[in-house]
């Protein structure tokens, strides 16, 4: 049965993704690239490396240069960051976190990004959460298996004994790389390959979830 919930951050618990997406279109906007919405599914979850090579598509620059960028999309990014409240937790994160917790399963955060703790602080759930695994962590990023594999560790419990939800095929598939089932949020193209697709956590209690993957046994 499962033991812990692994919640990916950057558009599970909150809508930072969009937040990634208006950075990224600045820099596109500044290097005069073209850069869509639909070319922005592709970064969804990878870390920040990778996404600037998806952004540049091909487009040879130097390592400086890249760092370069990098910092100037982070800077962007970190001007939404620092707007955040907790008024910006998706609707139904603080409430599956709290039935979790109340059902004495472990929660931890496992996200590609090295901003998380500055993230969490903003959304002041910090206190909600047993652990932190993010893109500071010398691991490959989604989709490889690793952070998923940090996050098990640090309950020390094997992988049929946690699951991960996700809304980015990167972060679905790297659950099912490291042998966790997947709650996909969002729509079917783009995490109907998880366990378990829905819209949003709104509505959706821990139980039912559990319920409807076969993983709920009351008593
Ligand atoms: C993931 C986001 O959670 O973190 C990606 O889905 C983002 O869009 C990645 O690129 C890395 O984030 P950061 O904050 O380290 O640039
Ligand atoms: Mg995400």
């Amino acid at each position: 049965m499962i033991e812990a919930f692994l919640f990916d951050l950057d558009g599970v618990l909150t809508d930072t993704s969009e937040f990634h997406f208006l950075g990224w279109k600045h820099l596109a906007e500044d290097l005069g690239l073209p850069f869509s919405r639909e070319d922005n599914e592709a970064l969804r979850g990878v870390s920040r490396r990778e996404s600037l090579a998806l952004l540049l598509k091909g487009k040879a620059v130097s390592d400086e240069e890249a760092q370069q960028y990098m910092d100037r999309k982070n800077g962007y990014y970190l001007e939404l960051v620092r707007q955040m409240t907790p008024a910006n937790l998706l609707p139904g994160a603080r409430e599956i976190l709290e039935e979790l917790a109340s059902m004495g399963l472990k929660r931890a955060i496992v996200s590609s990004s090295k901003n998380t703790h500055l993230v969490l602080e903003r959304l002041q759930i910090g206190g909600l959460v047993d652990g932190v695994v993010d893109g500071n962590a010398p691991a490959r990023s989604k989709p490889f298996p690793d952070l998923f594999i940090l996050g098990a560790a640090l309950f020390a419990l094997p992988a049929s004994q946690c699951l991960v939800v996700e809304d980015a095929t990167a972060g679905v598939e790297a659950a099912h790389a490291a042998g966790m089932k997947a709650v996909g949020l969002g729509p079917f193209e783009r995490v109907g390959m998880a366990d378990l697709v829905l819209p949003s956590l709104e509505g959706h209690s821990a139980k039912e979830i559990l319920a409807a993957l076969g993983e709920y046994a009351p008593g």
